[in-house]
C-alpha cells in the first residue's frame, strides 16, 4: 500500500530505483545476439558456484530443480546470463524457504511461482501495499464493537456464494483493487443476493485519492495504493463497474468509467477494531472484509496454516480478503491444530491452497488485524438477513 510515513519514503524510493536498475540491464543484455562460447559459459557456472557458495555436485542439484521449476512454471529466460543470474535468485530463495519453513513449522514452504524474484521484485510486482510504516486507521470511522458471544464456530463465506472466483493480479502492484472489489462483491452480495464480479481496472485507471491525512499516500494503479482511498474515491465517483464492462488489463490506463454502468453504489465504509474476536464478529454480520498484512511468508506459502514464529506487524505490503474462519487446521508438519482464518488472494488458484492463505488466528499475525475495513454498499433491493446466526 502507498502510506508513507515521512521516514518511509526514502525506503520506497530506494526500493524503486533499484528495480530499474535490474530491468535496465535486462534489457541491454537481452538485446543483442549471443553466441555464447563454451569459455563464456563455464565462466558463468563457475562465477554463480562461487557467488553462492556451492562445489559442482551441489550447483547441478540446484540447477536440475531450476529446470523443473522453469517447466512447471513455463518460464524462460532471453539469455545465458539472464539464466544464471535467475538460477542465483532461485538458489538464495531455497535458502529463504528453508528458512521460512523453518519459522513456519505448521505451513509448508517451498518452490512457488515467485522462487525467481527477488524480495524486492515480489514486493514491487506482486503485493501493491508499499509498506514499512506503523499504519494507523486514518480514513473513515471506526465500527463499535458488536456482540461476540454465540458466533459460530467455522465461518466461510465462500459455501454461502459471496465469493467470486480467484482473481490473478498479475506483474502489477493492485492487491489494493482486487481487496476492495472483494469487499464490495460480498457486500452486494449480503446485501442483494447477487454475486457479481466487480471491476479493479477501473480502480486501477481512475483512482488517484490520497489519504486525508497522509496526502503522501495515493492510489497509483499498479504502484500500488489503500482499499480506504478506494472507498472514498467510489462514493465519490458514483459506484463501480462489473469486470464484464470494464475488464482487467493489469496496466493503468486512460480512464474509460462510465457512470451509466454502475453496477454497486458504495455508501460508506468502516475500520473494523484492531480485536480478532471484533474482526470475526464483523466477519459474520457484514460479509467478507478487507484486509492488509505482511506478505513475507506468501512468496513460499504453499499450503497449511501459516504462523510463523516471527512476522513483523509493522510492514504491511498487502491488499487481500478476509473470507471466513476455522477452529483447527491439520498441519502435516506437526500435527499440530490451530485455529485460522482463511484469505482469499489475488495470485491465481495455483498459488498456495487453490488460492487460498490459511493464517493462524488470536495473534496478530503479521499485522493482520491493523488495517481491516467493510464497505457498504447503497441498497437498491430489499436487503437480506443473510448473516443471522
Ligand atoms: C472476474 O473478473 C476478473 C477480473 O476482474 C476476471 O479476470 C475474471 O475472468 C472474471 N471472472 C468471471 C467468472 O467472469
Amino acid at each position: 500500500m502507498a502510506a508513507k510515513p515521512p521516514g518511509a519514503s526514502l525506503t520506497c524510493s530506494a526500493r524503486v530505483s533499484l528495480f530499474l536498475c535490474s530491468l535496465t540491464l535486462f534489457s541491454s543484455l537481452s538485446t543483442g545476439n549471443h553466441k555464447i562460447s563454451e569459455n563464456h559459459e563455464t565462466t558463468l557456472h563457475e562465477e554463480i558456484a562461487n557467488k553462492l557458495k556451492l562445489g559442482d555436485k551441489e550447483l547441478l542439484h540446484t540447477e536440475n530443480k531450476f529446470k523443473a521449476f522453469m517447466q512447471s512454471y513455463g518460464k524462460s529466460y532471453s539469455t545465458r546470463e539472464e539464466y544464471f543470474r535467475r538460477l542465483g535468485i532461485f538458489a538464495k530463495n531455497l535458502i529463504r524457504a528453508a528458512e521460512h519453513q523453518a519459522l513456519d513449522p505448521t505451513a509448508i514452504h517451498g518452490v512457488t511461482q515467485f522462487s525467481d524474484l527477488t524480495h524486492d521484485e515480489f514486493e514491487r510486482l506482486y503485493t501493491g501495499m508499499n509498506g514499512g510504516f506503523p499504519w494507523k486507521n486514518s480514513a473513515g470511522g471506526v465500527a463499535p464493537p458488536l456482540e461476540v458471544d454465540g458466533l459460530p464456530e467455522n465461518f466461510d463465506w465462500r459455501e454461502k456464494g459471496a465469493v467470486t472466483e480467484v482473481k490473478t493480479q498479475g506483474s502489477c502492484g493492485s492487491c489494493w483493487a482486487f481487496s476492495t472489489t472483494g469487499s464490495i462483491e460480498g457486500a452486494n452480495f449480503v446485501a442483494t443476493g447477487k454475486l457479481l464480479n466487480l471491476s479493479e481496472q477501473q480502480l486501477l485507471d481512475c483512482d488517484s485519492k490520497c489519504d486525508i491525512t497522509q496526502q503522501s499516500a495515493c492510489d497509483n494503479g499498479c504502484a500500488g495504493g489503500l482499499m480506504t482511498n478506494a472507498y472514498n474515491y467510489l462514493i465519490e465517483a458514483g459506484g463501480l463497474e462489473e469486470s464484464s464492462s470494464y475488464p482487467y488489463t493489469g496496466k493503468k490506463g486512460e480512464c474509460k468509467f462510465d457512470p451509466r454502468k454502475v453496477a454497486v453504489r458504495v455508501a460508506d465504509f468502516v475500520n473494523i477494531p484492531e480485536d480478532e474476536n471484533q474482526m470475526a464478529a464483523y466477519l459474520v454480520k457484514h460479509g467478507p472484509l478487507a484486509m492488509g498484512v505482511n506478505a513475507i511468508f506468501m512468496q513460499t506459502y504453499i499450503g497449511g496454516v501459516s504462523c510463523p514464529l516471527i512476522c513483523s506487524k509493522n510492514r504491511l505490503d498487502h491488499g487481500v480478503l478476509l473470507v471466513g474462519y476455522a477452529p483447527k487446521g491439520f498441519s502435516i508438519l506437526r500435527f499440530r491444530n490451530k485455529p485460522y482464518w482463511i484469505i482469499k488472494n489475488s495470485w491465481g488458484k495455483n498459488w498456495g491452497e487453490n488460492g487460498y492463505y490459511k493464517l493462524c488466528r488470536g495473534l496478530a499475525m503479521c499485522g493482520m488485524n491493523t488495517m481491516v475495513s467493510a464497505a457498504m454498499v447503497a441498497q437498491t433491493h430489499t436487503p437480506r438477513a443473510y448473516a443471522s446466526y
